[in-house]
C-alpha cells in the first residue's frame, strides 16, 4: 500500500499541478478575451461599482455636464437626451472623448463594462437628479 501511494505521490501532485496551470492558463486567457469584448459590455459591475460610479458620474461629469446633468459646458445627459443615442457611440465618446471639444477620454478611470453601464443607466434616467 504504501509502495503504491509512494509511487502516485509525485504522479498525483504532478497532476494537481498540471490541471492547476491549465485553470490558470484559461482564467488568464478568458479574461483577456473578455477584455473588449461584447461579452464584458453586456457583463454588469457590480452592485458596489454601480454605486462608486453613480457617484463618479455626479461629481466628475456633473463638473461640465451640470450637478444635474441638465448641462452646462458640456450638453445635457438627462434620459431625455440620452434615450435616443446609440449606446456605442456614447460609450466611445466617455472613453475616448471628443478630440477638438472639451469632452476628456476616461479610459484611466473606467473600463468598457462601467461606460456601457453609465450610458445604459443615464438613457434609463438612474443617474438624474430627483426632480
Ligand atoms: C471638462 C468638461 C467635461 C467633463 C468633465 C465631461 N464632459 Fe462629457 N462632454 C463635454 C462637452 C463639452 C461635450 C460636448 C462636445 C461637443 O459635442 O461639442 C460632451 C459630450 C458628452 C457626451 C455626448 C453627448 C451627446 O449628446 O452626444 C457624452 C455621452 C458625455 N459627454 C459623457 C460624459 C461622461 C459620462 C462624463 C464623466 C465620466 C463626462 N462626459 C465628463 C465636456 C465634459
Amino acid at each position: 500500500m504504501a509502495i503504491q501511494f509512494n509511487w502516485a505521490k509525485p504522479y498525483l501532485t504532478g497532476l494537481l499541478r498540471r490541471s492547476c496551470l491549465l485553470a490558470m492558463t484559461k482564467m488568464a486567457l478568458l479574461a483577456w478575451l473578455a477584455q473588449g469584448s461584447a461579452l464584458a459590455a453586456d457583463a454588469v459591475p457590480s452592485p458596489d461599482r454601480q454605486r462608486e460610479l453613480a457617484r463618479f458620474v455626479r461629481q466628475e461629469c456633473g463638473f461640465c455636464h451640470g450637478l444635474r446633468l441638465t448641462g452646462g459646458l458640456g450638453s445635457p445627459l438627462t434620459a431625455e437626451t440620452m434615450r435616443d443615442r446609440p449606446v456605442d457611440l456614447m460609450v466611445a465618446i466617455i472613453l475616448d472623448g471628443i478630440p477638438g471639444s472639451a469632452m476628456p477620454g476616461w479610459k484611466p478611470y473606467l473600463g468598457e463594462q462601467d461606460a456601457h453601464w453609465i450610458v445604459r443607466a443615464l438613457q434609463e434616467g438612474l443617474l438624474d437628479a430627483p426632480k
